[in-house]
């Protein structure tokens, strides 16, 4: 718990002294001891391009090895020392908010940690770090739901444009400092399993060098099928629940490859076609058979642009005004955002622990599951938690690439991903 101060007060300018330390109740007494933050947090991230993710590991030695669990023991502090800057910054009411101020609490224990990790030199020594890194990313599991939450309930005392800016930030840099992480377990399992005279040719740690985006497609497809029930569960009574789901057609270079995360990508896709899902059947509600989803892969030069189209009726409702504001944390752009069924539904994810999945839409998939966990009557729609259409869009851009949502209102949706095909671009943004 933070200690106590001024609403609308700025947490770092002006909450320097805090209250003296309760008996049990913890003080993060560490909120003004900026000492050691301002020393990594005055250092830059240093960005990297997908490709030199690729090239340094592709050829990996035990030298290389040790060097990369170096450069993430010393950059993740760096990124989240930003971080932890960026929530002192805001008013103290925002920070202290359920969710945010778990949140607060998590990155600055990953802080110290981090900064008190003691160099790798052996391989031994870097397996210990693998596992350090393993357990500090389960632990972290329920970030996005808890600063979801917190940034609803502080969305009365923020502008939608500091609100969405300062929730792209922590989400950008939270991929980005769970890819190095990753990355650099994938390498290390690499490095081992080639040792034992194995090879995983189309990887190099968390990268695909030849993602098949078709691939992707009939993955996701029949990863929500098999979920039909679930995913009618939490549809309104009038939708389409009898007809078979809607065929989904792959058209275009369909036999596109491209070096890329693909748990990225699937997370994406099956954002997508989810939400196609879902509006077709409520669009239909009587329908013998929905119409199809279309889902066209173009392979330029030097981007891959999936085209996603389906006959649901559109995105515009009384709520939502642009298909854009589908994206942003502000309640002011989109409504839905302070509904208490929502917050609830987040409070529920948020304290969970089966968050803790092996793959991106595998955890999607149980929170949205562990919403519906407390609900008394199952077969009622839960609320949604609204996550997967802002978290698609920080995925794609995340790279440098796009998510564009063109509604076609009473008929459909048409959704333009677009991702770089060179990997050539930097990380984010601000990290
Ligand atoms: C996060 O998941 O938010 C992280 O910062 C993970 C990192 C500590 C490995």
């Amino acid at each position: 718990m933070l200690a106590r101060c001024a609403p609308g007060a700025t947490a770092r300018a002006v909450c320097r002294r805090p209250d003296p330390p309760r008996r049990g109740v913890s003080n993060a007494l560490h909120f003004y001891s900026n000492k050691q933050l301002e020393l990594y947090a005055n250092k830059e991230a240093k960005r990297l391009t997908l490709r030199q993710l690729v090239f340094f590991g592709r050829s990996m030695n035990e030298e290389r090895l040790i060097t990369s669990a170096n450069y993430v023991r010393t950059e993740l502090p760096v990124r989240i020392a930003h971080r932890l800057r960026d929530m002192q910054a805001l008013p103290y009411i925002v920070v202290t908010q359920e969710g945010l101020a778990k949140v607060y609490e998590l990155y600055w224990a990953a802080f110290d940690k981090f900064r008190r990790y003691p160099q790798i030199t052996t391989v031994a020594e870097n397996e210990a770090f693998c596992k350090f890194l393993r357990n500090l990313l389960d632990e972290h599991s329920t970030v996005i739901p808890s600063l979801s939450l917190g940034l609803s309930l502080s969305s009365p005392y923020l502008a939608p444009d500091r609100l969405d800016s300062f929730m792209r930030r922590m989400l950008v840099s939270r991929i980005s400092r769970r890819v190095l992480a990753e990355h650099h377990i994938a390498l290390s399992k690499d490095y081992q399993f080639r040792k034992d005279g194995k090879q995983r040719p189309e990887h190099v740690g968390v990268i695909y060098t030849g993602l098949n985006v078709r691939e992707s497609i009939e993955r996701c497809t029949r990863y929500l099928r098999d979920r039909v029930f679930d995913i009618d569960r939490d549809m309104p009574e009038h939708s389409n629940t009898s007809a078979e789901w809607s065929e989904v057609i792959v058209d275009g270079h369909t036999e596109t490859q491209f070096p890329y995360i693909k748990e990225h990508l699937d997370y994406i896709i099956f954002e997508l076609l989810k939400n196609s899902f879902r509006a077709t059947r409520v669009k239909h509600p009587h329908a013998q058979q929905l119409p199809p989803i279309r889902a066209t892969i173009v392979s330029g030069e030097n981007l891959v642009t999936i085209r996603i189209s389906d006959q649901g009726g559109g995105l515009s409702t009384p709520q939502i005004k642009s298909p854009s504001d589908l994206f942003s944390f502000s309640h002011v752009r989109n409504a839905t955002r302070m509904e208490d069924a929502r917050l609830g539904a987040l409070r529920t994810v948020s304290s969970s622990t089966t968050g803790i999945k092996a793959t991106v839409d595998e955890q999607l998939y149980a929170m949205n599951r562990a919403a519906t966990e407390d609900a008394p009557d199952r077969s009622a729609p839960h609320p949604r938690i609204g996550i997967g259409l802002p978290m698609s869009n920080i995925y794609a851009t995340y790279f440098g690439g796009s998510l564009e949502l063109v509604s076609m209102d009473g008929y459909g949706t048409d959704v333009y991903l677009r991702l770089p095909r060179l990997g050539t671009n930097l990380e984010g943004i601000e990290l």
